[in-house]
Formats: C-alpha cells, structure tokens, sequence
C-alpha cells in the first residue's frame, strides 16, 4: 500500500537507488559525517531528487522560505572556499579531501516569507505578521533547518557522503560573492559527495567533536516533568 503515492510528475525518489542503511531507524543509529570526499561527480538528476526531497519538509504555515544555493561546478566551488578560506588558512586545514566534495549547497532562510505569510487574514490575529521580533522562536530557521537535515538524510539513503559546516563570520562574503538577495540569513554549507576511501579508516574525516559520548536516552528525556 502507498498511503502518499506521490503524483505523477514527479522526480524519481532517490531512495530508490542505493540506500546503504536499509530503513530509517538503522541510518540514524549508524549515519556519521563524512569530512573526507572523493571528486567523483554527483550525478545530477540524483542531486535534484535529494533537492526535491529535502524542499517537501513541514513549514510554519507552510511558509516554505528556505533557498538552496548550489554550488556544482568546480569554478563555483572554487570561489566558494577562496571567499572562506585565506590560502594558509587552507593549506593547513585538516581535513583536505573536504575541498574535493563536488557540491555545496548553502542553504538560507527568509523571515520576509514567514512575516508575510502571517500577514494573511488566517494568520494575522497571531501578530506574527508584524515583524521578525514577534516570533518568540524564528520559524525560517526552524524549517531551514529541518531542510538541511532531510537533505543530509536524502543523500546518506542514497548512498552519498555529507558534511553540515557553519559559514561563520563569512556570510556576508558569500552572500555578496553569489548574488544573494539581502536580507536572506544563512543555516549553514551542506557539502554532498562520494565519501573518499579512507582504507577503512574513519578516523581520516571523523571531526575532533566525533569523540564525544552520545548522551543517554534517559538523560535527554524528561517524562511527565523535567
Ligand atoms: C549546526 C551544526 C554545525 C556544525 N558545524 C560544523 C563545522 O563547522 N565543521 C565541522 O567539521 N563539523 C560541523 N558539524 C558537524 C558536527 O561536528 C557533528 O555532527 C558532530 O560532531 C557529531 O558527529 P556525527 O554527525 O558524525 O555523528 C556541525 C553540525 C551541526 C549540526
């Protein structure tokens, strides 16, 4: 049975493809991420499917203002790591095959949308629609976030390797460098690939934070009270 048999129409679910993980309980208890990449291209209806995938996320009233900027030609991504990086900051850095991940995508997030949205007359009694500093919690980056990670997830169920990383204080340059329309806030880089063949050797692309213990169920959960 296909309870949500998607319309014709649309692109072909890379779920189909390799799914290394099997179901989704056995990806997230097994799924790390993946610092060192291999050159190999990203085929491209793959990278739209992952895309298509991960624009389909819950929204606050369905607001959906999230942007994905795809960086997928060496010459792009190029200009993307020399807006980041000073070259000795690079040529040092730890973890060089990252700068062999074939795609970036930069993804953003649009308070203007969600502002807008609550402006309509189903949601203007909430005063949301007056302005980003009405929101107790900013939504845009909520559901941005919530895009980010299902394209994380799309790409490791389809066999591919992925690194979230922060943009930091260089937002603005890459803002500017790229023709992002202003006002847009950045979530963070999500860089896609083939992992590299490390030799088995996770320790290779494994981040200095990877050490760290996950925390306890018991510790996260606080049932019925805190
Ligand atoms: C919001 C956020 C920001 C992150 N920023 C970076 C980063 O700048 N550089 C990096 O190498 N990893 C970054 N990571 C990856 C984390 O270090 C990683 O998820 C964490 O150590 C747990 O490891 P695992 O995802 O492999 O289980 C970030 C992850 C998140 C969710």
């Amino acid at each position: 049975m296909r309870p949500f048999g998607a319309p014709e129409g649309d692109l072909e679910d890379s779920s189909r493809t390799v799914r290394p993980f099997g179901g989704f309980s056995a990806l997230m208890k097994r799924r790390r991420m993946t610092r060192a990449f291999s050159p190999r291209p990203v085929e491209p209806e793959l990278l739209d499917s992952l895309l298509d995938t991960a624009r389909r996320v819950p929204s606050a009233g369905n607001s959906q203002g999230f942007d994905f900027l795809i960086l997928s030609t060496s010459e792009a991504i190029e200009r993307y790591w020399s807006t980041t990086f000073r070259p000795e900051a690079r040529a040092g850095f730890e973890w060089q095959q990252l700068f062999e991940a074939p795609v970036l995508v930069v993804i953003y997030a649009d308070s203007a949308a969600y502002v807008s949205r609550y402006s309509e007359p189903d949601k203007v009694r909430t005063g949301l629609g007056e302005g980003p500093q009405a929101w107790a919690t900013p939504y845009w980056l909520v559901d941005a976030s919530m895009a980010a990670l299902a394209l994380q997830l799309a790409a490791i169920d389809a066999g591919l390797g992925v690194l979230f990383f922060g943009v930091f204080d260089h937002a603005d340059a890459v803002a500017s460098e790229f023709g992002v329309p202003s006002h847009r806030e950045v979530v963070g880089t999500v860089a896609i690939g083939y992992a590299a063949d490390t030799g088995g050797g996770d320790v290779v692309s494994a981040g200095r934070s990877s050490v760290r213990a996950r925390r306890d169920l018991e510790e996260v959960v606080h049932r019925n009270n805190w």
